[in-house]
């Protein structure tokens, strides 16, 4: 079975063909960074007009890649939130014209789901079983999702404030790094010491999961405006700011696991590719004996394929109709039919 995904949320305008929800034929995505760098952040009119210009020329890239044709697609899954309502439009009004003429099923996928089965992508086989947990750390989110079934996920645990992605990104901009900072933190705190500074870390109410990343980010603005920030090197800052960050985010893990068992744990969302996270991730799994599961970077961040496989795993209960589907810029986390 061979699904078209299209993802167009946010800033990167992605198309990809997925066979069986799991083997990626193709992976096309047109980054617009170079858009955006100019403004330290996405500018979302800039984006919306992006993705008139480039998904047309996305989709019909995939479809070659994969050695296929529109005719031979089984069904087209788009994102239809949540995101910046001018850039999913475009996505879902390019899916509906391409179910429509080709009388293909159409599936309306949550772009958050779409992030957490970028984890069956290219796996031969080894794949999480239910129930797993997921941490969901993007641009946009951070939380825990209890995954019993690809059509059963409720969030126990969530930030506050920022997401983590957001907090990353602030930073950067702080130290004067480009935008998106939060692989710019990452490769920069190679070189720095993760002791070097304490920034505080968000302390959970009794009982609940959530967290918070905004006094991080305060602090380290503090911290940078100071007389020992002044002279501080900006490595210590990143590397001792990502340490915080991903302190929070293991801690949250493991009250989790405190509550209930899972088969495995699933790392998904842009900051799944943060090295520090992944390493800390690993290091929890095998001190816990839980699996873990972290798909390579490609998949982390934004992609159509992604929402592909989404589409092949939550099958009918996402199915929609080419003429009604709309965007949702809040579509809540728990909603399924379209
Ligand atoms: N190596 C990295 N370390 C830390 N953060 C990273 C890394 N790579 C990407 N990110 C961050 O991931 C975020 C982008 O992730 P993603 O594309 O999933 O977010 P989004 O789609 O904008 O948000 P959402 O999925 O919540 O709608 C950005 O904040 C970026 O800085
Ligand atoms: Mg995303």
């Amino acid at each position: 079975m061979l699904t078209l995904g299209i993802e167009t949320s946010c800033d990167d305008t992605s198309a990809a063909v997925v066979e069986d929800g799991v083997h990626v034929r193709s992976s096309v995505a047109t980054n617009q960074d170079a858009f955006h760098a100019q403004y330290g952040g996405i500018v979302p009119e800039i984006a919306g007009r992006q993705h008139v210009a480039l998904l047309t020329a996305a989709i019909e890239d995939a479809v070659a890649r994969a050695n296929t044709s529109l005719d031979a697609i089984d069904g087209i899954a788009v994102t239809r939130g949540p995101g910046l309502i001018g850039s999913l439009v475009v996505g879902v009004a390019s899916a509906k014209a391409l179910a429509f003429a080709l009388s293909k099923p159409l599936y309306g996928i949550n772009h958050l789901h779409g992030h957490i089965f970028a984890t069956f992508l290219d796996r031969n086989g080894d794949v999480p079983r239910y129930p797993f947990l997921t941490l969901l750390v993007s641009g946009g989110h951070s939380q825990l999702v209890e995954v019993e079934s690809a059509t059963d996920m409720r969030v126990i645990g969530r930030t506050t404030d920022d997401a983590a992605g957001e907090a990353f990104d602030k930073s950067a901009r702080l130290l004067g790094l480009p935008f998106p900072g939060g692989p710019e933190i990452d490769k920069l705190a190679r070189e720095g010491s993760p002791q070097a500074i304490k920034f505080p870390r968000h302390r959970a109410e009794p009982g609940s999961l959530d967290m918070s990343f905004s006094g991080i980010k305060t602090a380290v603005r503090y911290f940078i405006e100071s007389d020992e920030g002044k002279k501080a090197n900006k490595a210590d800052i990143a590397a001792s700011f990502q340490a915080a960050i991903v302190d929070v985010l293991i801690q949250r893990l493991g009250a989790a696991f405190e509550r209930k068992p899972y088969t495995s744990v699933v790392l998904s969302g842009g900051v799944a590719a943060n090295s520090a996270l992944q390493q800390a991730l690993r290091n929890w799994g095998k001190q816990m004996n839980v699996p873990v599961f972290i798909p390579p970077p490609k998949y982390c961040t934004d992609n159509a394929a992604m929402i592909a496989a989404a589409a092949a795993h939550q099958g009918e209960a996402v199915r929609a109709d080419p003429l009604t589907l709309s965007a949702d810029p809040n579509l809540p986390f728990e909603l399924l039919v379209s």
